[in-house]
């Protein structure tokens, strides 16, 4: 297998893997702390009445769903995941909203063979940090666009940059050794964290008016320290390194997180900075 089929294999396994599974089960949780993301998103898409959007990585459907409101009937929204367990959700949440024109598909969306120039504007929150060859998926969704279609990409800025993600792990370092951190060219959640590469692979992939747009917020991580200790263990680098750990270990890691958020804790839950890039380019 080359290196490319084998990271591409890879994701495909983590994302419908258990260390995944609260994406679906903590759907409204997850919405609920990245809720100026989404609406970032619509005032950067800039979505019209019938028009056709692509929700790259769509996961459970809140941003194909927002889509969906926003083009109407007349519109089209196609949602593309790896994640058969995300796309269930998403399927149920889509006729739940009884928007027909909006709909998934189960593939990689850097390598799905997409009618051309078949949309208007393409989305995502968070799904592109993970394609095993960036340069080639985003030529692949460029072909999928109409010549002067919109990209509106929600990524997030380095690790340091997001403290709300990274902060809590100094507090499990005593239990758990982390990995070599990926390269600069693995995917991964800050993989488009620098501007340089995130340019090279849009003005690679052959778009134009590359621009990234600083977005800073402050994320909820828990009403109190306790709900913001089972989120870390379960979303992002610390489910990572904890995931299939013994009890005993996962135990001692969330007294530990828990003891880190105190020191976090205000009359408003425990919020910790977070730091994106709004990026949008144009085919
Ligand atoms: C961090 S989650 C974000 C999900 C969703 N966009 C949201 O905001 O809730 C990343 C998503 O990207 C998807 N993903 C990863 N690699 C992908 C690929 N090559 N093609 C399509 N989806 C992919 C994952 O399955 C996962 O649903």
């Amino acid at each position: 297998m080359s290196d490319t089929a084998s990271i591409a294999s890879n994701q495909r396994i983590f994302w419908n893997s258990e260390a995944t599974r609260r994406w679906v089960t903590e759907q409204t949780r997850i919405d609920r702390m990245f809720t100026a993301v989404t609406e970032a998103i619509l005032d950067s898409a800039a979505p019209s009445r019938g028009e056709s959007v692509l929700d790259i990585g769509c996961g459970t459907g809140t941003i194909l769903l927002k889509m969906a409101e926003a083009v109407g009937p007349d519109g089209q929204v196609l949602g593309v995941d790896i994640s058969e367990q995300q796309l269930a959700l998403a399927r149920q949440r889509i006729a739940a909203a009884g928007t027909t024109w909006a709909r998934v598909l189960l593939d990689d969306a850097g390598t799905h063979d997409f009618p051309a120039a078949s949309f208007d504007l393409a989305v995502t929150r968070f799904g592109v940090m993970f394609f095993a060859d960036p340069i080639a998926a985003f030529s692949n969704i460029r072909r999928a666009m109409q010549p002067g279609g919109r990209l509106a990409l929600a990524v997030f800025r380095p690790g340091p940059d997001n403290p709300w993600a990274t902060a809590s792990l100094a507090a499990i370092r005593h239990l758990v050794t982390p990995p070599a951190p990926p390269g600069p060219e693995e995917p991964g959640q800050f993989s488009w964290g620098d501007p340089g590469r995130v340019r090279r692979i849009l003005d690679g992939a052959g778009f134009r008016d590359v621009a990234l747009t600083p977005l800073d917020l402050e994320f909820k991580v828990g009403a109190n320290a306790t709900e913001a200790a089972e989120f870390a263990m379960f979303i992002g680098q610390g489910a990572r390194l904890l995931h299939g750990l013994p009890d005993t270990t996962r135990e001692a890691a969330r007294s530990a997180f828990e003891a880190f958020f105190t020191t976090y804790e205000g009359p408003g839950g425990v919020s910790l900075p977070g730091g994106l890039w709004l990026v949008s380019a144009v085919n």
